[in-house]
Parts: structure tokens; sequence; C-alpha cells
């Protein structure tokens, strides 16, 4: 009975190892490990380790992840014989330094994710072939600085994501030609200042993040131009000056962060444009964790307060630093009590 099992197992594992040698012989060597489906539209591979890096792509390929290498360096000719790329997905490798002709050979791309590598800079050119580019992430990389002619050729770009990089100033003109922009993430860089034509350039900007910088002052007209902005976070800065009409005009909007800044006061008329009397905001607004001076000044605050309480987060953290009187105490049991 043991022997018929034993034979039954080696008989087993025979065919196991048939199967794979033959499944790693039929598949293109090089692209041994990825994982390769194939649609109407074309062919989708994605390689992660311990696959190898791709050597060769099939002419129809239409979607490339090569994520998690630690890649320092892709060679300029990568994308050649794919030129109906529309998906490239490069996150999570050490890549310092791209090629100016890198992406001339896939006119077509829609999603370029760079999120996790090492890039401190970009060539001028870079996107020089990429008017469909919809989609460009560069989130978690080390760019300092940002040069406008980084960006030229993107005309049909959506989404751009620059979040978690060191970035300490933006140039002038930075989004002029990107007219379709909805998302602008900045959040998690070093920005203490925002060129004020920043915003100038989107015509239907949707979502700007600008948390976790070191952003003192708010002025008044670098919102000015999205009247359709719908999500503001402006969390974790270092906030202290709000102009009385940074939000004018702001009528879309549904969800404001001004948490975890320097705020102590706002100026009179600040929140006429946003929720109650005018409309509900759909999400709500969050400004707890300012260290809030609770006097006379923040009648107009308190009056909105109570209009608007149902769309208040952390309410409970919203509370007063001053005067002593008041100190400890929730602005909205200040605002409930007049
Ligand atoms: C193929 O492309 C068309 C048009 O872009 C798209 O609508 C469809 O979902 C795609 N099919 C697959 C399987 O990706
Ligand atoms: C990449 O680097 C990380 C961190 O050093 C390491 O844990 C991982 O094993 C590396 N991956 C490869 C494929 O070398
Ligand atoms: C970046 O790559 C380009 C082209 O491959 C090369 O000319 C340039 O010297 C590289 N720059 C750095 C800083 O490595
Ligand atoms: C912006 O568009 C104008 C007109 O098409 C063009 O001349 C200019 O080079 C573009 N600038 C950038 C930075 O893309
Ligand atoms: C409200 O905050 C206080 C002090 O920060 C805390 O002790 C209490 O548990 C909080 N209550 C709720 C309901 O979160």
């Amino acid at each position: 009975m043991s022997s018929w099992n034993g034979a039954q197992n080696q008989r087993t594992l025979f065919l196991l190892l048939l199967l794979f040698v033959a499944s790693s012989q039929g598949a293109t060597p090089s692209l041994k490990g990825c994982l390769v489906s194939q649609s109407d539209n074309g062919s989708s591979i994605s390689c992660h380790p311990p696959a190898r890096v791709p050597q060769y792509l099939p002419a129809d390929t239409i979607f490339l992840a090569v994520e998690f290498f630690n890649l320092t360096q892709l060679p300029a000719d990568t994308l050649h014989g794919a030129p109906h790329l529309q998906e490239l997905h490069l996150s999570s490798n050490r890549l310092d330094n791209l090629s100016a002709e890198f992406l001339l050979p896939v006119p077509q791309l829609k999603v370029l994710d760079l999120t996790r590598n090492a890039l401190t800079r970009l060539p001028p050119g870079l996107f020089q072939a990429s008017a469909s580019l919809d989609t460009l992430v560069l989130k978690e990389n080390r760019l300092e600085v940002l040069e406008v002619l980084w960006l030229q050729g993107l005309k049909a770009l959506r989404f751009l994501d620059l979040s978690g990089n060191r970035l300490r100033t933006l140039p002038p003109g930075l989004l002029a030609n990107l007219t379709v922009l909805r998302t602008l993430d900045l959040g998690e860089n070093q920005l203490k200042t925002l060129p004020p034509d920043l915003l100038r350039g989107p015509l239907h900007l949707e979502r700007l993040h600008l948390e976790g910088n070191r952003l003192q002052e708010l002025a008044e007209g670098l919102l000015a131009p999205q009247p359709g902005l719908r999500y503001l976070f402006l969390n974790n800065n270092k906030l202290a000056v709000v102009a009385a009409g940074a939000f004018q005009g702001l009528r879309q909007l549904d969800m404001l962060d001004l948490s975890n800044n320097f705020l102590t006061s706002v100026p009179e008329g600040l929140w006429a444009s946003l929720g109650q009397p005018t409309r509900d905001m759909k999400d709500g607004f969050d400004i707890s964790g300012n260290p809030w001076t609770c006097d006379q000044n923040l009648h107009d605050l308190y009056h909105w307060l109570v209009a608007n309480e149902d769309k208040m987060f952390s309410g409970n953290d919203t509370r007063c630093a001053s005067p002593k009187a008041l100190k400890g105490q929730t602005l909205l049991a200040v605002a409930r009590s007049l």
C-alpha cells in the first residue's frame, strides 16, 4: 500500500514538474513571472518581484506595471514596441532620473504612476508627446522645486498628485496650460507661500489639497479663479491669517478642512459664501485644533456655526484657548449660549 502511494506521489510530482517546465517555456521567456492578461483592447502586463523586469513588450500592450523592484534606471527605449500603451505604473522603485525621450513612443498614455521613487527633477520635454495624459502621480518623490517646462505638453491632465515631496516654492504659471485639471494635490510638502496666480489656468478645479505644508496666510485672491471648487484641504499648516475675502465666490464648496492651524480669529464675512443660509455643504467643515480666542470678534463665526452645526466635524476638539474664563469650552457651546 505504502509503496503504491509512493509511486503515485512520484507520478504527481513528475506531472507537476512537467507542467511547470511547460508553462515557463510556453510563456515568452522575457515576461517570466509577470502576470499577463489579454482583452479585446490588448495585453496587460503586471510584474512584481520575484518576477523579472520585462525585456520585451507585446506590441498590443495597453497596461504595464513594473513595481517594487527598486530599479534605479530604466533604459530610454523601455517603451519602444508598445505604441498603444495607456497605463504605466512604476511605483516603488528608486528612479532618480528619466530620459526626456522616455515617453515619446507612447502618445496614447493616459495614466503615469511614479509613486514612491527618488525623482529630484524631471527632464524638460518629458511630456512633449503626452497630449493624452489624464493622470500623473509623482507622490512621495524628492522634488524640491518644479519648473514650468517640466509639465509642457500636458493638455488633457485632469489629476495631478505632487504630494509627499519636498516642495518649498512653486513657480508662477505652473498650471497656466492645464485647463482641464480637476484635482491638484500638493499635500505634505514644505510650502510656506504660494504664487498668487497658482490657480489661474484650470477652468474647473474641484479638489485642492494643500494640507501638511507650512502655509502661514491664505490671501484674498488665491481661490478666486475657482468658484466651482468642492473640496479644500488646508489642515495641518501654520495658518494664522485668513483674508476676509479668501472664500468669496466659492459657491460649491462641500468640504473645508482648516483643522490644526494657528487660527485665533477669523475676519467677519469670511463664511458668507459657504454653507447655510444659502446651501448645505454636502460633506462638512473642520476648524478643530486651532487656538481660538473666544471674544466678540468671533460673533460672525458663532452665528455661522449654529446655522451649520450638523456639518461640523470634530466639534469636541474645537475649543477656546482664551480668554481665561472660556478656556477649554467648545466653540459650539459658547456660540449656542449667546
Ligand atoms: C476596451 O476599451 C473600451 C474603450 O476604451 C472600453 O470601454 C472597454 O472597457 C475596454 N475593455 C476592456 C476589457 O478593457
Ligand atoms: C527593495 O528595497 C526594500 C527596502 O530596502 C527591500 O525590503 C526589498 O526587499 C527590496 N526589493 C527588491 C526586489 O530588491
Ligand atoms: C539624467 O538622465 C539624462 C538622460 O538619460 C542624462 O543626460 C543626465 O545626465 C541625467 N542626470 C542625472 C542628474 O543623473
Ligand atoms: C502653453 O501654451 C502656449 C500656447 O499653446 C504655448 O506657447 C506654451 O509653450 C505653453 N507653455 C507650457 C509651459 O506648456
Ligand atoms: C471630548 O473631549 C474631552 C477633552 O478633550 C475628552 O475628555 C472627551 O472624552 C471627549 N468626548 C467625546 C465624546 O469625544
